[in-house]
């Protein structure tokens, strides 16, 4: 079976994502600096298996270190080619995340995300792995409308954590134009990743202070915050507060399966995809879906917008579903279900 290197593979994403393709036969390598996460995720990821693979250790080959430095990542591609298990692709959710952070830190988000990239790269390179999918993020669009995102729609990020992103795809692209470029690579721009895996297993685990809406809903929930601010009440929308695209991760963990699938069977190409679900939801709407469906009281109040936010991102989503012939099968309902109940059963995270 083949083998895939993922990188920041014990993260929230990644971690949903590693146990997709372990269920379908891949061998993974992780490498991670756990800098935001726990090797504790992939424990639970063989716990979920064992019911249906006794000898899954087998398949998960869990590597600490950095891609800040080049040799970290050649220590993977070395210990692969070691065991017999030459990487075919690599999956690249190694990244920081916080738009806030990479304002007040711009230099290290650029070091991370895009310094962290090239070293990947060259390594790739070096070891004639040529295949990737890259974690990018809606972030890189210029939003002004309330109309669906499609993949054509200028790009123009609004702060340093956009930008890196978008510099990245920018550097994949000028990989692949070159002249008999053998490189597949399928940029995937997530919208708003939340949920669980309904195990209650794995879950989101940021280790510092998320500032994102769902983790706060969660944390109202479990009494660790008293309530909910909603940043504005006079975006132009249905009911005043923002609209966002939010996908369940396991979904989002099924889109990466079949990008893999298509990339590896398609020629050298560069590809930037949109993986949401199509269907906008107001942080309004948002809490009233979770208090009814977990029984629970998120209180909330009104606050003033928040800066560089936008009314409405919401993805076309037809170019995910038609190329890689990939549905979300998830609804707000069942996001809001799985994420509580991991929060519930884990609630100072791992
Ligand atoms: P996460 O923080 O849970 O996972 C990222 C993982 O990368 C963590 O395990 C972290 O320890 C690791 N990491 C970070 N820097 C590293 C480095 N230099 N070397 C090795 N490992 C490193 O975040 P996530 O939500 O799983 O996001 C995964 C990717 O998807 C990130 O690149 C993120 O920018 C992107 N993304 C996330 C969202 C979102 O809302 N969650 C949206 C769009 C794009
Ligand atoms: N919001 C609140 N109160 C909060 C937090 C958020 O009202 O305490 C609102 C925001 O104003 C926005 C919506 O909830 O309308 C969603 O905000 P999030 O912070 O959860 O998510 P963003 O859409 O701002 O950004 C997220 C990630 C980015 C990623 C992007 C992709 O933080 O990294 O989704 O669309 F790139």
């Amino acid at each position: 079976m083949k083998s895939i290197l993922v990188t920041g593979g014990t993260g929230f994403i990644g971690s949903h994502t590693c146990l997709v393709l372990l269920e379908k036969g891949y061998n993974i390598f992780i490498l991670d600096s756990f800098i935001n996460s726990s090797s504790q995720s992939i424990e639970k990821i063989i716990l979920i298996l064992n019911e249906i693979d006794k000898d899954i250790n087998r398949k998960i080959h869990l590597i600490k270190g950095d891609i800040k430095n080049q040799s970290d990542i050649e220590n993977v591609f070395h210990i692969s080619n070691k065991l017999n298990k030459k990487i075919e692709a690599v999956i690249h959710f190694a990244g920081l995340k916080s738009v806030s952070d990479s304002v007040l830190n711009p230099i290290t988000y650029w070091e991370n995300n895009v310094s962290g990239t090239i070293n990947l790269c060259k390594v790739m390179e070096k070891y004639k792995c040529k295949n990737i999918l890259f974690s990018s993020s809606a972030t890189v669009y210029k939003s002004e409308s309330n109309k669906l995102l499609s993949e054509d729609n200028i790009c123009e990020p609004y702060n340093p954590y956009g930008y890196t992103k978008f510099t990245v795809e920018r550097i994949l692209s000028d990989i692949s134009n070159r002249e008999l470029s053998e490189w597949r690579i399928v940029c995937l721009r997530y919208f708003n990743p939340v949920g669980a895996h309904k195990s209650g297993y794995i879950g989101e685990n940021p280790l510092g202070k998320a500032n994102n809406i769902y983790p706060q809903l969660t944390r109202v929930a479990i009494g660790k915050q008293s309530k909910i601010y909603i940043f504005g009440s006079d975006w132009p929308t249905y009911d005043g507060t923002g609209v966002r695209d939010y996908i369940h991760v396991m979904d989002l963990a099924e889109g990466h399966l079949s990008a893999m699938n298509y990339l590896l069977k398609e020629k050298p190409q560069f590809k930037a995809i949109n993986l949401g679900t199509g269907i906008g939801t107001s942080v309004l709407e948002f809490i009233r879906t979770f208090e009814k469906v977990n029984n629970v009281e998120i209180p909330f109040s009104f606050r003033d917008r928040r800066k560089g936010d936008k009314a409405f991102l919401v993805a076309d989503n037809s170019l995910a579903k038609s190329l890689l012939n990939w549905t979300p099968k998830r609804n707000i309902e069942d996001i809001c279900r799985d994420g509580w109940n991991w929060q519930k059963n884990n609630p100072y995270g791992f």
